[in-house]
Order: C-alpha cells, then structure tokens, then sequence
C-alpha cells in the first residue's frame, strides 16, 4: 500500500469502525476476546477494551482511512502483549496484520523498556492468525486455564 500506513494512538471513533467490520459476535469475540460484551455497541466495546493497562493503536493509511487496530499491554511484567488485532476486511492479505505487528512490538518495546519477549492470545480455530503470528517467532504455549484462547510467545529478537 503506498504511501504506507502509520500507527497513531487509537480513539474510540477507531473501535467504532472496527466494530462496524464484524457485525457477527463469534467474528468481533475473535479479535476483541473472548468476555466481550455481545450484540456490543461502540460504547460497550469501548468500555469492555479501554483497560488502564492497554494502549489502543489505530493503523491508518493516508488513502484509505482506518486499516487497522490493536492494543498493546505489559503482561505480568515481562512480556509485550499484543491484544485485539484486526485488519479492515477490505485490506487483508497484503501484508498489513503483518505490518501491524510489528509495528505494535517496536511500541511495546518503547511503553515498556524492562519486557523479555512477546505475547498474545489467539482462539486455537484461527490458521490465518496463527501463521501470522508463527511466521513474526511466536510459538505456542498452550491454551488459556479459562478461555478458549491459546498463548503465543516471543523473544525480543522476533
Ligand atoms: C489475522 C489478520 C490480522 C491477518 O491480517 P492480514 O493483513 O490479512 O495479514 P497479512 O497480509 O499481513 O499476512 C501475514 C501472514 O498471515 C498469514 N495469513 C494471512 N491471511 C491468510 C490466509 N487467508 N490464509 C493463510 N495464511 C494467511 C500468512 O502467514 C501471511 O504471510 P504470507 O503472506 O507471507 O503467507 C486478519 O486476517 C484479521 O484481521 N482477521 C480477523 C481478526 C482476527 O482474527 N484477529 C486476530 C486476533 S488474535
């Protein structure tokens, strides 16, 4: 995509249309977790992602407008979370949840200098996501003890 997309803080008019791209509540628990509050309403998802511990990015394009979305958190102390990615459907497969994930992590590393590696949770049912996240280092590391979610770490270097 060119000129490329650039990373900004997120506001809640972003969560609001990337909400608008999964109007199914199995499609927005995929990306937006398992205990999002379903049918949700831009208000509800805002509440239910707007942690104290989660910085909300906006991936967007000069051209096309929001492409992108996620949150980054610092997990139990050590590890650069990457939570709540979504690419627009309208924009997938040309490298951008790539580009996004990487982006997060060069942030992650900056809100959060003392962290060792990466991680995130991913519904076990999600290939596209998995190769992605397989394809940046991660590697599994088993399923949540409450969620159908399974972990995914990183080291640094990935
Ligand atoms: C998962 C998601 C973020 C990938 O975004 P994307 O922009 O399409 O991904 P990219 O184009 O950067 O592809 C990167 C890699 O992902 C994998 N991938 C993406 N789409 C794929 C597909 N349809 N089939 C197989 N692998 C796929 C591949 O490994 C690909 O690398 P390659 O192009 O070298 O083969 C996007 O599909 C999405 O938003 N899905 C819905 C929300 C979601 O599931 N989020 C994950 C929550 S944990």
């Amino acid at each position: 995509m060119n000129p490329p997309p650039v990373l900004r803080r997120a506001t809640p008019a972003d969560a609001a249309v990337a909400l608008a791209w999964t109007p199914g509540d199995d499609d927005l628990r995929r990306w937006a977790g398992p205990s999002t509050r379903c049918p949700a309403t831009p208000e509800s998802l805002w509440a239910d992602i707007n942690n104290a511990d989660a910085t909300p990015f906006a991936l967007e394009s000069p051209e096309h407008g929001l492409v992108g979305f996620g949150q980054v958190r610092f997990r139990e102390q050590t590890y650069g979370h990457l939570a709540r990615i979504i690419v627009s459907p309208h924009h997938r497969g040309l490298g951008l949840g790539r580009l996004l994930c990487t982006t997060l992590m060069r942030e992650a590393l900056k809100l959060h200098p003392a962290i060792t590696g990466y991680s995130l949770y991913v519904f076990p049912d999600n290939p596209n996501a998995i190769a992605l996240y397989r394809s940046l280092g991660f590697v599994d590391r088993g399923m949540h003890p409450t969620y159908y979610c399974m972990l995914m770490e990183a080291p640094l270097s990935a």
